[in-house]
């Protein structure tokens, strides 16, 4: 990612910050849910958990961008973890772009070709390590 990237993922990540993080959650799973039901019956029932750790986690990665070394060891954690949960690598693209139709929806007039670029390379580095771990 460029440094333009990463400033564009922070400024729009924290743009997001000021919607309610279960509405964020909740758009991201509902979308991700009606285009793949299949995945639904992978997460618990009750979700509320999850939206937190939705959140906190990409938190915690936009925050880190500039230093993507330091998030490695936490990456193939994370991605040994969703072996066991069953995700498989195709599951990855489908995350993807639930993950983009949220943003684009919570920007709303923020939201532009740069962004959604910036954004896909962010996701994509970080999905290819998990998939490489
Ligand atoms: C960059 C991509 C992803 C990130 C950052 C991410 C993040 C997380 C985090 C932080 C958790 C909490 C538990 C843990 O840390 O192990 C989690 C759990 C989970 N994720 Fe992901 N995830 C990603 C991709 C995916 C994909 C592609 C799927 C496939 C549908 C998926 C399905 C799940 C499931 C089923 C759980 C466990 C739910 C539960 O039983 O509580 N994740 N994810």
């Amino acid at each position: 990612m460029t440094t333009s990237q990463i400033n564009l993922v922070k400024n729009s990540w924290r743009l997001l910050r000021d919607l309610p993080p279960e509405l964020v959650a909740d758009t991201f799973y509902s979308k991700l849910f009606f285009d793949h039901p299949e995945l639904r019956r992978m997460f618990p029932k009750q979700m509320d958990e999850q939206y937190k750790k939705l959140i906190d986690m990409l938190s915690a990665m936009v925050a880190r961008l500039d230093n993507i070394g330091s998030l490695e060891q936490e990456i193939t954690d994370m991605a040994k973890r969703h072996v066991g949960y069953g995700v498989l690598p195709k599951h990855y693209a489908m995350v993807g772009s639930a993950l983009l139709w949220t943003l684009e929806k919570g920007l709303g007039s923020d939201w532009n070709e740069e962004t959604a670029a910036a954004w896909a390379a962010c996701y994509g580095i970080i999905a290819g390590k998990m998939l490489a771990a």
